[in-house]
């Protein structure tokens, strides 16, 4: 469904992506994992537009999308939850998810009703402010909000960071559910290794700017976890 191959991506002449290679096959759930600052957020804004690659291919469904612009991407089908969610605080849940109804049109208004029955939460709070849900919560507006675009596939960045483990839960129970319905495969930045062993189907480890280790969840062994994971 969504493959990069050679992406590079330097910042300021130095280079923190050196040549990242990852496949997202079609119905599956991908955990990119990996101490901090080995490039995993870099490589997602790769996927997703926002930092310039010097060279590499990003394809989704076969087709070539690493140089169209972010709002080009997402309109064929790149769904971007970023690091610490990015909800607008003084707008309503119900506006803020009204604003991918508003960019993505007809589109996401089918998606609405869908979207609030997998996060009853939402649907009881929509008319209050996004600023003051619960970190859980705001990280559930945003995947919610995400998913109203009607993604390929769905991109996460650590949606389980600073939250408490029900909620957790929920959320891992919510990607679960998308993934089965078969329309969207997700790939998940994340560090909470028993989260990504629960839910993930495939595993990706970056060291120092590349894959180190890739392989299905099953395979990922305390060897790995030691020698790339653990601080
Ligand atoms: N905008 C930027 N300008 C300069 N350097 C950056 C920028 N963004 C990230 N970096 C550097 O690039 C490297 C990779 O950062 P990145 O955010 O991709 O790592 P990460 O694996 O997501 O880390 P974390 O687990 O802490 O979120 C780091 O050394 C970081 O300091
Ligand atoms: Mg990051």
């Amino acid at each position: 469904m969504l493959s990069l191959s050679n992406i590079t991506v330097s910042y300021d002449g130095s280079r923190v992506l050196r040549g990242v290679e990852l496949t997202v096959p079609e119905k599956s759930l991908i955990c990119l994992m990996g101490r901090n600052g080995v490039g995993k957020t870099t490589t997602l804004k790769s996927i997703v537009g926002l930092v310039k690659t010097d060279s590499g291919s990003v394809k989704l469904a076969g087709e070539e999308i690493g140089k169209l612009a972010p709002d080009v991407r997402a309109r064929r089908g790149i769904g971007y939850v970023p690091q610490g969610r990015d909800i607008f605080p003084h707008l309503t849940v119900l506006e803020n998810l009204r604003i991918s109804v508003v960019v993505h049109g007809n589109r996401a208004a089918d998606q609405m009703d869908r979207v609030l029955e997998l996060f009853p939460i939402l649907k009881e709070f929509l008319q209050r402010k996004g600023g003051v849900l619960s970190g859980g919560q705001q990280q559930q507006l945003a995947i919610a909000r995400a998913l109203l675009t009607n993604p390929k596939v769905l991109i996460l960045d650590e949606p389980t960071e600073g939250i408490q483990p029900n909620i957790i839960d929920l959320i891992g129970e919510a990607l679960l559910k998308i993934k089965r319905e078969g329309k969207i495969s997700i790939l998940l930045v994340e560090q909470y290794l028993d989260f990504c062993l629960s839910i993930g189907d495939y595993f990706h480890i970056m060291d120092r700017g590349a894959v180190v280790a890739h392989g299905p969840i099953a395979d990922l062994n305390q060897d790995l976890v030691r020698k790339h994971l653990t601080v």
